[in-house]
């Protein structure tokens, strides 16, 4: 299934050597060991309009939902597989859900549980930023999508590429470890974009980033476009690790709709953290990125791609690992 790389790209025994140097550089810096994380997609409400993501809001023939609070709690006071070190509340960009609904939750995580504790709500209201802070969260997922500027215009992704630069450096300013990342594959991308994408990843005060495929949505303006090219996706995955040897680097689950085994070779090209999704499965056909058909990574599905590629699951979490080198950091200046 695995798609050969288009004219001008490395050779497949390069991409091979490439890889395995980068899986030997995550061993070196974190060890054989992968983070767990579980995501709740508790709102696909989003005022953004992002050529690429079928949640944008001209999508009319979206359902629309908000998970309510009290099924949210049960569901962390019950439902949680004990493997996950960390929990990360996604939504569209939807300030009302964020405030009623994420809010009150990293409240009770906090209260309640050790859990490390993520976001990824899109680019809002500083104010907003520290109260989600303040109430215990310390990991912000921002994708950057692209790191051109006219690209990033031309896809509409969300809001201005400066402002969600801006954003990313207010986070890292004031506490957080962001995490950023962007699509292989988007349309309209050069090779010369993916170049200075993983320039700008690596200059932006970082403490991770992902790759993830672009895959055609089929509510979207880019509906009926060809989807990522693997081995792109997978030699940008390896690019990263060996540029950025400390960064947290996510296995993208869509990976494995390009190939079968997508999501291990990931983890084999350095990629060192796995994500449960933990969104009610009601849900999550509407929380739509892309097709309604994704491919849900469940706990059995994460533990069998951790043991294929020959690592373990970290019991450390993602959050109190970024806390010891904030203090380390800090000594050491
Ligand atoms: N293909 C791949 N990734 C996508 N995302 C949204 N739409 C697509 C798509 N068509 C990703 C974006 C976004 C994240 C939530 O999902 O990176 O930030």
């Amino acid at each position: 299934m695995t798609s050969l790389p288009p004219p001008g790209s490395i050779s497949i025994d390069d991409t091979i050597a490439l890889e395995q140097r980068a899986g030997a550089l995550r061993d070196q810096v974190f060890g054989r060991q992968v983070f767990v994380r579980g995501v709740i997609e508790v709102s696909n409400f989003c005022r953004q309009n992002c050529n690429y993501c079928g949640m944008r809001r001209d999508n009319r023939d979206l359902r629309r939902f908000r998970l309510e609070l009290d099924q949210l709690r049960d569901l962390i006071r019950h439902g949680l597989p004990e493997v996950i070190t960390d929990l990360n509340l996604q939504t569209g960009e939807d300030t009302v859900g964020i405030r009623e609904i994420v809010l009150p939750l990293v409240e009770m995580l906090r209260e309640e549980t050790k859990l490390g504790i993520s976001v990824c709500l899109g680019t809002l209201d500083p104010k907003l930023y520290d109260d989600l802070r303040r109430a215990g969260a310390s990991y912000y997922i921002i994708k950057l999508e692209t790191g051109n500027r006219e690209h990033y215009r031309d896809i509409h992704a969300p809001g201005t590429y400066e402002k969600r630069l801006e954003a990313i450096r207010y986070l890292a300013s004031t506490g957080w470890s962001v995490s950023s990342g962007f699509i292989v594959g988007l349309p309209g991308q050069t090779r010369a974009h993916i170049e200075e994408t993983l320039d700008l990843l690596s200059e932006l005060p970082l403490a991770g980033a992902s790759v993830s495929p672009f895959i055609s949505g089929e509510q979207t303006p880019f509906a009926g476009q060809a989807s990522a090219d693997f081995a792109t996706t997978i030699s940008s995955i390896a690019r990263l690790r060996l540029r950025n040897p400390g960064y947290v680097i996510p296995a993208i689950s869509a990976l494995n709709l390009l190939a079968e085994d997508g999501y291990v070779r990931a983890i084999n090209a350095g990629a060192n953290l796995a994500t449960i999704n933990l969104t009610p499965p009601a849900n999550r056909e509407d929380y739509l990125l892309y097709k309604r058909s994704r491919h849900i990574m469940h706990e059995k599905r994460v533990r069998s791609a951790i043991e294929q590629a020959g690592c373990t699951i970290s019991t450390v979490s993602l959050a109190e690992t970024m806390r010891q080198r904030r203090v380390a950091a800090a000594t050491a200046s």
